[in-house]
């Protein structure tokens, strides 16, 4: 049976854990990045559709374009980063459905093709990926600065020209420099946030 995780543990995904705006130069090699895919991709989606797909962008051109194509006060962050992930998702998913999901395949290809249910889907679906990406970066100690200051069109045609891939958010990835985090915002109560119904 499963037990709670060292409160340590629990600091480092999530009471600890900050958003930093500067970024140390320490590079994130090629073994993290698997390591960190080969754990995001065990969270849960719908019928297991798995519509996220990643762009890792850390070549001095990736970073520049990128950065371009961002909010002004997005570009000092995305080059000072060693890597940025585009996180998008895959229109086209649906056809992934007899791999992912084999025992009902084709009926999940043709529901999750409808128009409406595609788009939902795999906005759903890609987000939650790009959260399960975040706490596993964390859990491997890396810091996350997530972002949505971009041009997603422009991005799109500049990293997923040729493809129905969308970008989603963008993610730096890496060391963050710790004096670089804003001050810490309060969160909802449990009463401002839900109830028990
Ligand atoms: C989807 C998403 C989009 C965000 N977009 C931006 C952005 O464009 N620029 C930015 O500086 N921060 C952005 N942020 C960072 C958030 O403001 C930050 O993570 C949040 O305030 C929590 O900060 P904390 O982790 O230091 O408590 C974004 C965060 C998320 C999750």
């Amino acid at each position: 049976m499963a037990h709670p995780i060292p409160a340590a543990a629990l600091d480092q995904l999530f009471r600890v854990a900050r958003t930093p705006n500067d970024w140390a130069d320490t590079p994130v090699d090629d073994e993290t990045v698997h390591a960190l895919f080969d754990l995001l991709k065990w969270g849960p989606t719908s019928a297991n559709s798995s519509p996220a797909r990643f762009v890792w962008v850390r070549s001095p051109d990736g970073k520049s374009r990128l950065a371009s194509l961002a909010m002004e006060a997005n570009r000092p962050k995305i080059m000072a980063a060693p890597l940025t992930v585009i996180i998008g998702y895959d229109m086209d998913f649906p056809n992934t459905m007899p791999k992912l999901f084999p025992a009902r395949g084709e009926m999940m290809r043709q529901y999750f093709s409808q128009p409406g249910v595609a788009e939902a889907t795999a906005m759903r679906n890609g987000s939650l990926q790009g959260a399960y990406l975040i706490l596993a970066a964390r859990a491997l100690g890396l810091d996350c600065g997530p972002m949505s200051g971009f041009d997603n069109a422009a991005v799109d045609l500049a990293f997923f020209a040729g493809t129905r891939i969308h970008s989603n958010f963008i993610c730096c990835l890496g060391h963050g420099k710790p004096e670089s985090v804003f001050p810490r915002n309060p969160r909802l109560s449990f009463e401002e946030a839900g109830r028990f119904a």
